[in-house]
């Protein structure tokens, strides 16, 4: 039998949401969710000021779920085990389109195992061994991007994330195939609007269906990129460039995947997109949302260049509060198979959990002057106090971490030697929601002059 589970979830395993206790917002769907994406942060701000810490939501993506913004509760639930709850199905809420059979969208117990196949590639000790390539990527970009005259950071951080991540987690060295699979991804997930209309889920009745088959079709181009990869692999005719063979250490993604021997192309896609899907937005949403920071902060660039221990710890706290001001991914969710008890209110199981870190990365409970950029208050806090979870907590703790440090490290340090970027809007943008990340409303635009001396 099949350790892993069906493709697609029955509908009637996901019990209905029970929250006689909870106080729940009375708005329209669709007027919940056009607030939300507009602007997560003063839509769940305004809804728990006004009912307090543990509130219900009913959003168009996500359906009805009960967001829980007090630091101890986050901390508490993301501690419960992955069983009770459950990340696989709370994120397929969202993200229709992920397979069950992928890290992404899978729970206890296949989850351990699909997670620890593909370890190796996301090993920290791996991901160092990859720094000056990384390093390399990231200089390249920086000096080619256009000089003294308008761009966006969303754009360009993009198109940096997805040649790092074809390189260093997917193994693909054919410099035509790996911006082709970059390009096809970025057509994968594009969606219309401003805040951008989420992604279609299989879940959205007739609307649903139509949106499947569009993203079926848009799919096929990554997933033939793929296949012809993996054809190349199953064949030996997997080349290895000059300058980057480093990387061609037989721990990528797809070698990690393929090592399991023989499965048919389906099995394979399952598994890959998923991770091509997480290992695309959030990282480009964290590189723009850091270096739009850097821009506003040209005043410490340069204490953050160089390669000094003073530097690198500089670089970290940087990096922290940027994740804290402005987190990447807007909520964790978590779908509960148990009742759990939040702030004196019993959440039933069945509930579909919202920890918002766009909320609780503000909270003053655990941020003094939660409003003010100082990484500064780094050198007294924990590592990761109570709602602080820019990457997740717990058995799904995000697995791209170590290699989104090592970019955003290796961005802050090129940027603050090699340009200096204008910021061509007076304050930091808003957060508009697109699927699971937050993205800047106008996309961050900036001027990149030459650093003096560069
Ligand atoms: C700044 C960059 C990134 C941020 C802020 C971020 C954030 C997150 C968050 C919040 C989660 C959910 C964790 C939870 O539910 O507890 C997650 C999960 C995940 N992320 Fe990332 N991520 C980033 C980069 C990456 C990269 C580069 C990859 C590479 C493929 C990646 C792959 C994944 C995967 C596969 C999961 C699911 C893990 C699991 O359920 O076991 N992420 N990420």
């Amino acid at each position: 039998m099949s350790l892993l589970p069906p493709a697609t979830v029955p509908a009637a395993a996901v019990p209905d949401l029970r929250t006689a206790e909870v106080p729940r917002l009375r708005t329209p769907t669709v007027v919940q969710g056009l607030a939300f994406h507009r602007d997560p942060y003063r839509f769940l701000l305004g809804a728990t000021a006004r009912h307090g810490d543990v509130v219900g939501v009913d959003l168009p993506v996500s359906g009805p779920a009960v967001v829980v913004a007090a630091p101890e509760d986050v901390e508490r639930l993301t501690s419960v085990s992955a069983s009770v709850a459950r990340a696989g199905q709370g994120r397929r809420h969202v993200l229709g389109m992920v397979s069950p059979a992928s890290v992404l969208g899978s729970d206890p117990p296949e989850h351990a195992l699909l997670r620890g196949r593909v370890a190796p590639a996301f090993d920290p000790a791996r991901v160092a061994r990859l720094s000056e390539e990384v390093d390399r990527v990231v200089r390249q970009h920086l000096r080619a991007w256009p000089r003294d005259r308008p761009t966006r950071l969303v754009e360009r951080c993009r198109v940096l994330a997805d040649h790092v991540f074809a390189l260093v987690m997917l193994g693909i060295t054919d410099e035509v195939r790996g911006p082709a699979l970059a390009r096809a991804v970025r057509a994968m997930l594009a969606t219309p609007g401003n805040p951008p209309l989420p992604p279609p889920s299989p879940d959205d009745g007739a609307l649903g269906a139509v949106a499947q088959v569009l993203y079926d079709r848009r799919t096929a181009p990554v997933e033939r990129l793929l296949l012809a990869e993996v054809a190349e692999r199953r064949w030996g005719l997997h080349r290895a460039p000059t300058d980057a063979s480093a990387l061609l250490d037989g721990q990528d993604v797809i070698s990690c995947v393929l090592d399991e021997g023989p499965q048919g192309d389906r099995a394979l896609l399952d598994q890959l997109v998923p991770l091509v899907v997480a290992g695309q937005e959030p990282p480009a949403m964290g590189l723009t949302w850091v270096l739009d920071r850097l821009a506003r902060e040209e005043g410490r660039a340069a204490s953050l260049a160089g390669d000094d221990p003073g530097a690198r710890e500089g670089r970290d706290r940087f990096v922290a509060e940027a994740l804290r001001v402005r987190p990447p991914v807007h909520s964790l969710l978590r779908d509960l198979r148990e009742p759990v008890e939040v702030s004196g209110t019993r959440l039933e199981a069945g509930t579909t959990v919202m920890l918002p870190m766009v909320l609780t990365h503000a909270d003053p409970r655990t941020f003094t002057d939660p409003g003010t950029f100082r990484p500064e208050r780094w050198g007294s806090l924990p590592e990761q106090p109570d709602g602080y979870r820019p990457f997740g907590a717990g058995a799904h703790r995000c697995i791209g971490e170590p290699l989104a440090r090592l970019l955003l490290d290796r961005a802050v340090a090129a940027a603050a030697e090699e340009v200096r970027l204008v910021p061509l809007l007076p304050r930091t943008e808003r957060m508009v929601v697109r699927a699971t990340v937050t993205a800047p409303v106008h996309g961050a635009p900036v001027m990149v002059r030459a650093r003096p001396g560069t």
